[in-house]
């Protein structure tokens, strides 16, 4: 049941790009009791109808007076990626501050397959989730599949070279645009029904890289060459292509994952939401044209 003009709403890094959309969207939607929760409350100040509240999932006290009095908070995963492990203890010091504030529910950004994915840092969202659960407070997973805002670097050097090189052999992903995982994410927040779900959050059809590779050819008008290479293959040519080495082990594995089959995923979840089919990748990459260079 939407409930949001009764409920207290949070939302966890409001200043990032997914975090503020959720925040815009609820405002649009009439939410009167919502407040932005970040570690920079001035880049939001343009914002009205929401509360500021300054909270850093590194300074655990912050998130006292950041969450009193919520009903429900949207935990947004950080990026702190580069640091193996700090997520952890950062989502867990959210989960644990929402448990002292007497938060009913929280809501969460994981990851497709947490359990079994090939990707570096899923143990990140597969601890949280488990953190989450048993807290004992209700829950709303948002397992997102990877963004269709990764396709622009995804398909630069393809389209600079005309080759694809990839391990994913013929494997399929659901990339999803990142409007429409803010759009669920303002649908589950505004909501008091549905507990203790766990929801994939993809776009609307798999695709394999060959398939992929066609549409951004007949985007952009470019010829794309599907070149399949080993996962050593792959990171060699990272390697040699001047690839930071911290983002090798991303691009390899999610190859490596699309090929197991870990992507495979594709949910209804955001028309069911939201009401509205998500994006497709063909739709998205005519949007972003300019993004393609094209
Ligand atoms: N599925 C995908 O393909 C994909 C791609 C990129 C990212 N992601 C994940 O989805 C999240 C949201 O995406 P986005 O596009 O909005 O990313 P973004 O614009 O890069 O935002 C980064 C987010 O991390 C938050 N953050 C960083 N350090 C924090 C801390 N110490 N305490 C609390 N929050 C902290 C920021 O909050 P404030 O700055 O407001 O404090 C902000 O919401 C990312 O953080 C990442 O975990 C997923």
């Amino acid at each position: 049941m939407a409930d949001f003009l009764h409920s207290k709403l949070v939302v966890t890094g409001a200043s990032g790009h997914l975090g503020r959309r959720v925040v815009e969207l609820l405002v649009e939607k009439g939410a009167t009791r919502l407040v932005a929760a970040t570690r920079t409350p001035e880049k939001l100040a343009g914002l009205s109808g929401v509360e500021l509240r300054k909270a850093d999932f590194s300074d655990p006290a912050s998130l006292d007076a950041a969450f009193a009095g919520a009903d429900r908070v949207l935990v947004i995963s950080t990026d702190r990626i580069d640091v193996p492990g700090l997520r952890i203890q950062q989502h867990k010091a959210a989960v644990e501050a929402a448990k002292r504030a007497g938060v009913k529910r929280i809501l969460y950004t994981s990851m497709l397959n947490p359990d079994r994915s090939h990707i570096p840092f899923a143990p990140d969202h597969l601890e949280t989730e488990r953190a989450i659960e048993q807290s004992g407070l209700e829950f709303t997973i948002l397992r997102v599949s990877w963004y269709a805002e990764n396709l622009p670097s995804s398909l630069a050097a393809p389209l600079a070279t005309g080759k694809w090189f990839t391990s994913a052999g013929n494997g399929r992903i659901s990339y999803v645009a990142r409007e429409d995982v803010a759009r669920a994410a303002a649908a589950a927040l505004a909501t008091s029904g549905g507990a203790n779900e766990r929801l994939d959050i993809t776009g609307p059809e798999l695709l394999t890289v060959p398939e992929i590779a066609k549409i951004a050819s007949e985007v952009t008008g470019k010829p794309i060459e599907v070149v399949n290479v080993s996962d050593e293959e792959l990171e060699k040519g990272l390697a040699a292509a001047g690839l930071p080495p911290f983002v090798i082990p991303l691009v390899v594995g999610t190859d490596r994952n699309i090929r197991a089959g870990y992507f495979d995923v594709e949910s209804d979840a955001v028309q069911r939401l939201t009401g509205k089919p998500p994006q497709s990748v063909r739709e998205f990459l005519i949007a972003n044209r300019a993004a393609l260079g094209a």
